[in-house]
């Protein structure tokens, strides 16, 4: 069967992109933020997974406000990327995992989740940045399974829903006839909020406990409210949603977690940059 071999979280900013693009990853104020991600790309560079199950939310790219599935996951053999209108430069296309993505798709409907199946899907800077942050020649080695979270528009999913959704992709996963190794990846996050009277906020006390929990107590935020969530977070923070559901997909195991690397940094564009990495025992 299948394994699912860690988790990796990462902020997604669309300014990462330009910096990459323009060269200015190791600029003073970018510094900080790229010298988090060594450690991954080694620990990548060791493991080698075959397959990423990329879990982030759409940022208008393929659901706008009118249509907002809560989950959705793709089943395309090929992802690409778009014009975001970011003036980020677009990747290689993504190859898919059509077998994983059915396996994932009839597991969890048989488990009570009423997802949508996408067989046609655009991937959008919450995930190729990631992608991009491990894998910095963008010659991508592995292949990917998108699931998109609404974290965008309200009603949202409550926190404990999102960790039992990632339980029950953890558990398909692991059930899949494969010997491939799957990463399963959290992007978004950490606090942030672009709009409204709260732009600008960031919350650092909050998110230290938060990547705390995902090691020492991973359903600590599932205790609190959707709403209580935003408050602390802000509306664009709640992009931790993602998150949880990655960890979810690696409780599921049973298996013991080890924390290997961890990064916060404060400001990235609006938001605090934060970046961690979980192995599977
Ligand atoms: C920013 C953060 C995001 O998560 C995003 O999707 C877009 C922009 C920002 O801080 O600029
Ligand atoms: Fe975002």
């Amino acid at each position: 069967m299948a394994r699912i071999i860690g988790n990796v979280f990462t902020s997604h900013v669309p300014a990462i992109g330009g910096a990459i693009a323009k060269g200015r990853t190791q600029d003073g104020y970018w510094k900080p933020f790229f010298d988090g991600f060594p450690p991954l790309r080694h620990w990548v560079g060791e493991v080698k997974p075959d397959v990423v199950v990329v879990v982030y939310n759409d940022h208008g790219l393929n659901f706008f406000l009118d249509k907002m599935p809560t989950f959705a996951i793709g089943a395309a053999d090929s992802y690409s990327n778009a014009d975001e209108g970011w003036g980020i430069p677009q990747t290689k296309p993504f190859q898919g995992e059509l077998d994983l993505s059915w396996h994932l798709v009839e597991q969890l409907v048989a488990e009570e989740f009423d997802i949508v199946t996408c067989q046609e899907m655009l991937v959008d800077h919450a995930c190729t940045l990631p992608m991009a942050l491990l894998w910095p020649e963008q010659d991508w080695p592995v292949k990917i399974v998108p699931v998109c979270i609404n974290t965008v528009l309200f009603p949202l999913p409550t926190a404990a829903r999102c960790f039992k959704f990632g339980q029950a992709i953890g558990r398909a996963i692991e059930s899949w006839a494969s010997d491939q190794k799957v990463l399963v990846m959290g992007t978004g996050g950490l606090s942030h909020q672009l709009e409204g009277e709260r732009a600008g906020h960031l919350n650092k006390a909050f998110d230290i406990q938060f990547m705390d929990s995902l090691t020492a107590d991973p359903a600590w935020a599932t205790r609190t409210s959707i709403n209580d969530l935003v408050k602390a977070v802000g509306t664009q923070g709640i992009e931790l949603l993602n998150w949880l559901v990655a960890r979810g997909a690696l409780d599921a195991t049973g298996r013991p977690v080890r924390e290997l690397h961890r990064s916060y940094h404060i400001p990235i564009s609006n938001t605090a940059g934060a970046v961690m990495l979980l192995e599977s025992a």
